[in-house]
């Protein structure tokens, strides 16, 4: 959608300019993705280092060194080995429950405050690990600190940012994840060189993006929404003049106003969400970030290592292979800020389905060509793992441009207000929960499903495609608080919405229709 296109409810358009105030804010409040992208990138690379595994999962190591006839598929495979990546997400999924009490009663800064100093402890506590028990409490203390900035950032930056930005701000925040994916995978690169404690540096790493975040959270401004939200409605209105650049804000600032008071009339959040109307936005907030993980994205951002040695490359080479697959990450990201609004999601979501399906199938088929079903093998030619390492990075980049961005922002933007935080937080939970399973079980499915579990993706995306285009209507070009509409249309979840809730007459039900093209009207999904 063009910038300039966003009109609220009853066509009213706010003033307000991209000013450079809060362009640093937004920057600054993104670094909440820097931390978690950190995260998701570090740890492959560290469970990958020889040094790494014989000081802490000898067993694992023992394995991997021992004779090439083990089975490839199977030589990772160890249940600690996974906690270690995977406990993180299971304290995020409760971290993120308790941050919105937080975040809701004592502002967004206080929540990506906490995020910041939990994380800061998790890494100190991993670069001094001794034994198991510490790299674990410090992998829960991160995760900890994830739930905190997790649930606060993106709704800090949608308030701060300037409604026709928004999607674009938000999207920076999956960008910013990108690129902490990134730097964590060039950096065990290079740490992986520094024998015996290299891998502490890239543990202890973490402390760098958690003391921006917690120093950011001191300095940035409150949102003027939380501030109402609080009571402070004089430094509110005051607050967002300097944000919006201009003086005139009083209607945004009524708004707001009348924002918060419907919202705190709804007393029961939760149990709103089962009603009958919000049937389309419970499915949706349970089934996109669901099927965002069961896209197999998080096979690669962690073990992409791993990944890559099961297929025969060296230590070194094997953590190039993530730097390129990290790189195509942040690229591809870029596509999608520049076409989201301007093509659509349903598009960028099919488009990015056909593509990651073709790119499993690939992938199964070398990979089964090769290792069989035995997993044994000697010597992979050169070019076989290159063309192996290309279909993932054509993989990487569908995943980029689509079910990664689309995957935090269309729930983001279909939630009507009373249930929006609600709603939200099963999102945050749902993909946090995956998470942790896919991190959890992947190896030993590996060892499992052998060249199969490429399979088992590649069926589930071709699900999520199909759902997408029978299920999700277009949501482009839409403004927040009409897309009532929008559902009203479609040709399945229009007899969830009741006709009082479409917020006015019937010229809407037409524009819906013009605007939102495919995705909207009743005639087409
Ligand atoms: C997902 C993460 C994933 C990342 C990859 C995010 O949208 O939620 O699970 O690791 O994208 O870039």
């Amino acid at each position: 959608m063009p910038a300039g296109g966003f009109v609220t409810q009853g066509g009213k358009e706010y003033p307000g300019k991209l000013t450079p105030y809060v362009l640093v804010t937004c920057i600054v409040g993104s670094m909440g993705g820097l931390i978690f992208g950190y995260d998701i990138g570090i740890s492959g690379g560290v469970t990958s280092m020889p040094d790494f595994l014989s000081s802490f999962f000898p067993s694992v190591y023992e394995k991997q060194t021992a004779d090439k006839s083990t089975n490839q598929y199977c030589k990772f495979d160890s249940a600690t080995l996974t906690l270690f990546t995977s406990s993180l997400y299971l304290a995020a999924l409760l971290a993120s429950l308790v941050a919105s009490t937080v975040t809701r009663k004592f502002g967004r800064k206080l929540s990506m405050l906490f995020g910041g100093v939990l994380f800061c402890a998790g890494a100190i506590i991993n670069a001094l690990a001794q034994n198991v028990a510490m790299l674990i409490v410090g992998r829960i203390l991160l995760g900890f600190g994830i739930g905190f900035a997790n649930q606060s950032v993106p709704l800090y930056l949608s308030e701060m940012a300037p409604y026709k930005y928004r999607g674009s701000l938000n999207i920076g925040f999956q960008l910013s994840i990108t690129i902490g994916i990134l730097i964590a995978n060039v950096l065990n690169y290079f740490f992986a060189k520094i024998h015996d404690w290299g891998w502490r540096l890239s543990l202890g790493g973490a402390m760098v993006p958690a003391i921006i975040i917690g120093i950011g959270s001191l300095i940035l401004p409150d949102t003027p929404n939380s501030l109402i939200e609080r009571g402070k409605r004089d430094e509110a209105i005051t607050k967002l003049r300097r944000v919006r650049g201009v003086d005139d804000v009083e209607e945004e600032f009524n708004d707001l106003v009348a924002a918060s008071e419907a919202s705190k009339k709804v007393e029961h959040p939760w149990r709103n969400l089962l009603e009958k109307k919000y049937r389309p936005h419970l499915t949706m907030a349970i089934m996109i970030p669901f099927f965002q993980q069961l896209t197999g994205i998080n096979v690669i951002m962690f073990y992409a290592p791993v990944l890559f040695k099961t297929i025969g490359f060296k230590d070194d080479n094997s953590l190039m292979s993530a730097v390129i697959t990290g790189g195509v990450n942040v690229l591809a990201t870029l596509v999608s800020i520049y076409g989201v609004d301007k093509w659509g999601r349903r598009f960028l979501f099919l488009e990015g389905g056909v593509q990651m399906f073709i790119c499993q199938i690939a992938v199964a088929i070398c990979i089964g060509v090769k290792f069989g079903v035995s997993g044994n093998v000697t010597n992979l030619p050169q070019w076989y793992a290159i063309v192996v390492v290309l279909f993932i990075c054509i993989y990487v980049s569908a995943f980029a441009w689509s079910w990664g961005p689309l995957g935090w922002l269309v729930p983001s933007e279909i939630f009507p207000l009373e249930i929006r935080s609600a709603a939200q937080s099963i999102n945050v939970s749902v993909n946090m929960f995956f998470t942790f399973v896919i991190a959890q079980i992947f190896l030993t499915m590996l060892c499992h499903l052998k060249f199969g579990l490429f399979l088992f993706f590649a069926f589930f995306v071709l699900v999520m495609s199909v759902f997408i285009y029978l299920f999700l209507p277009e949501t482009k070009g839409v403004p927040i608080e009409e897309m009532s509409i929008v559902w009203k249309n479609h040709w399945f979840w229009g007899k969830y919405i009741p006709d009082e809730d479409l917020p006015h007459a019937g010229a809407n039900l037409e524009m819906g229709k013009t605007k939102n093209g495919l995705g909207g009207t009743k005639s087409v999904y």
